[in-house]
């Protein structure tokens, strides 16, 4: 997506619809995505050593916030100006520093521990860049270090388009394919995790549609741990749905140096 778009989506005053669903005005889905990304990231990601952490395209800052609780250093990059700003000011925890551009403004003799990324590598559109984008990651991580991805995906690559001008904006690649753009370029494939929640989950049926008043919000705990429980029920029938997309992790361990 342009960065103007994004700069665009900066000015709603709502952290999680600049980066999460821009239309969510109840707040309700964009909470729930929210709580489900951090319990998969606590779950597989958060318990691997946490020294330095960069944050690839942090937005305005949802996940570096959150993770300087487990980090002894975070780094947030982001392309878009407006996002940066508004990261810097929401977050004036010292451990976290932000940088506006692309992985390249960090230079190459800078080393972090484990790097993450989420709902990013979505929006980088072509194969070239998302190669450069992997190898410059694996650049930047120590060897041993983790990198974690989460990306909606889909069962074969599927080019979202602008209905007016036909432009691609948004690709959901599949788990394979992120897979092998990573192996190529020195990461080894540890855990690949199907988040069903965000798709075929109860909880998130009803909220989406705003059917739920603001007043939920006192029971999305419980309601969330339900959730997972039928999520749970629903992966063991299917493994990944013949159409739409869903939401995965994969963790990456970086195995070799990349040329
Ligand atoms: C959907 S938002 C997600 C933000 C954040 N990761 C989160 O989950 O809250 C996508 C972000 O990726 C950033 N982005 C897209 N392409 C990028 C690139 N090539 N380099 C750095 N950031 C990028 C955008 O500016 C935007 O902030």
């Amino acid at each position: 997506m342009k960065n103007d778009i994004w700069n665009l989506r900066a000015k709603q005053r709502d952290i999680l619809r600049n980066v999460l669903d821009p239309a969510d005005e109840a707040g309700l889905k964009n909470r729930y995505i929210d709580i489900i990304h951090k319990y998969y990231l606590r779950r597989y990601f958060i318990r691997h050593d946490g020294g330095s952490t960069l944050d690839f395209g942090c937005g305005v800052g949802r996940i570096s916030s959150w993770l300087a609780k487990f980090s002894r250093h975070v780094v947030g990059v982001d392309t878009s100006p407006e996002f940066i700003k508004k990261a810097k000011t929401l977050n004036k925890n010292r451990r976290i520093s932000y940088y506006r551009g692309g992985l390249d403004i960090l230079g190459s003799n800078r080393k972090f521990d484990r790097a993450i990324s989420v709902w990013v590598l979505q929006h980088i559109l072509t194969d070239r860049e998302i190669e450069k984008t992997a190898g410059l990651l694996g650049n930047l991580l120590k060897r041993n270090g983790y990198f974690c991805l989460i990306e909606q995906v889909c069962r074969h690559n599927r080019y979202m388009r602008l209905p007016d001008t036909g432009e691609v904006y948004l690709v959901h690649r599949t788990m394979d394919e992120y897979t092998r753009i990573f192996s190529q370029n020195g990461f080894r494939l540890r855990r690949a995790v199907l988040m069903p929640e965000t798709v075929w989950g109860f909880v998130y049926r009803v909220i989406r549609k705003n059917r739920l008043p603001r007043l939920s919000l006192k029971v999305l705990p419980l309601t969330v741990l339900f959730d997972i429980i039928f999520a749970w029920a629903v992966l063991k029938i299917k493994k990944m749905p013949a159409t739409g997309r869903i939401d995965c992790l994969l963790l990456f361990k970086k195995s070799t140096d990349t040329k």
